[in-house]
């Protein structure tokens, strides 16, 4: 473990990246590489036997909402869960408030999703146990960025580079996406980055969260030309238009297929190892297609090694949040199942 925790993770909440300090997410990377052998099926623990789960997605969710409850099992517990607002008593009128107590009541930890802005800080200030956000309207995604930037320190090591220097390219609806906002902040807590951010003008990314970039020493530029913004990065991050966060559909359609990824595009103008993340879900429909399938037999395609850390990530904050980190290796057992070779 490097530097010294800012954090005391045991108990808190998990809402925001302005919690944490470069030490912190060091040391949040240092349990997620811990978890590595029970996430990839070669050891089985129960450290967590007997504790609850409370997987609230008041918005749709696969990855999200999935892989927090498959973390939780890989720890040994189990996971109660609500899908959707239509189907929870939010949809009857009941408060946030009443939610959290009633939830927390059943759970040992909550992970929760919610279409509004700072709705799970809401619900977290009511909650008699930690509450994980699993991203709040456009505000924030701050597992979905730790994930993600635990990605590209792995990318980057296997060629020489690292996170001070990183040089990367956002682009899309950044004014809607929470997983730039909370990625942007993340990059905050390192040295000399280089953000390409590109997106039509009317989605540029908040002024604040460029303001915080560029008062931590980070050269930002802000661009609507694809092209000459991935021609030097070692990572070009491609975003969905957030449909779902415009006032029409109408209004969301004029900003679709705009900022198209594929193959003869990647080759033309990055650099041969750039790596592509996507947080996903991409919108595979022919008049979006922002990452096209085309891409994916590129070595450098990294959306699905994304979605295999994000369960080793999410393993790692509920360990620290409930403090388990040291149990979970002495309560370590070989898997005597067939496992396959799905993590390579
Ligand atoms: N990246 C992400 O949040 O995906 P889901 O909406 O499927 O959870």
């Amino acid at each position: 473990m490097s530097g010294v925790c800012s954090m005391d993770f045991i108990g808190s909440h998990i809402l925001s990246i302005d919690q944490f300090e470069r030490a912190d997410i060091d040391h949040i990377f240092s349990v997620a590489r811990m978890m590595e052998p029970y996430a990839h099926r070669h050891q089985v623990t129960k450290v967590l036997d007997g504790a609850i789960l409370g997987n609230m997605f008041f918005e749709p969710s696969t990855r999200t909402r999935v892989s927090f409850g498959c973390a939780f099992n890989l720890l040994g517990g189990e996971v109660r869960e609500t899908t959707g607002f239509e189907n929870s008593a939010l949809a009857k009128g009941e408060s946030l408030y009443d939610t959290a107590r009633v939830l927390s009541g059943y759970s040992d930890v909550i992970a929760m999703r919610h279409p509004a802005s700072g709705s799970v800080a809401e619900f977290a200030s009511a909650s008699r146990v930690p509450v994980i956000n699993g991203g709040d309207g456009a505000n924030e995604h701050p597992t979905q960025a730790l994930l993600d930037l635990y990605t590209i320190e792995k990318e980057l090591k296997s060629s020489g580079r690292s996170l001070d220097g990183l040089r990367i390219g956002m682009i899309g609806d950044l004014k809607h996406g929470r997983t730039v906002h909370s990625l942007a902040k993340l990059l905050c807590c390192y040295k000399n980055i280089n953000l390409q951010l590109v997106s039509p003008d009317a989605l540029q990314m908040p002024g604040e969260l460029v303001e915080l970039l560029r008062s931590t020493g980070h050269q930002v530029t802000i661009s609507d030309n694809l092209a000459s913004s991935i021609a030097h990065v070692d990572i070009v991050y491609s975003t969905r238009i957030q449909e779902e966060r415009f006032v029409s559909q109408q209004e969301a359609d004029l900003y679709r297929g705009k900022f198209r990824l594929n193959q003869s595009v990647y080759t033309k103008h990055c650099e041969p190892n750039t790596v592509i993340m996507h947080p996903l879900p991409r919108d595979s429909r022919t008049e979006a297609n922002e990452l096209d399938s085309d891409l994916n037999e590129n070595p450098n395609l990294a959306i699905f090694r994304q979605t295999d850390n994000g369960v080793v990530l999410r393993m790692a904050l509920f360990a620290l949040v409930l403090d388990v980190v040291n149990l979970v290796d002495k309560s370590a057992k070989p898997v005597n199942w067939y496992t396959g070779s799905r993590f390579q």
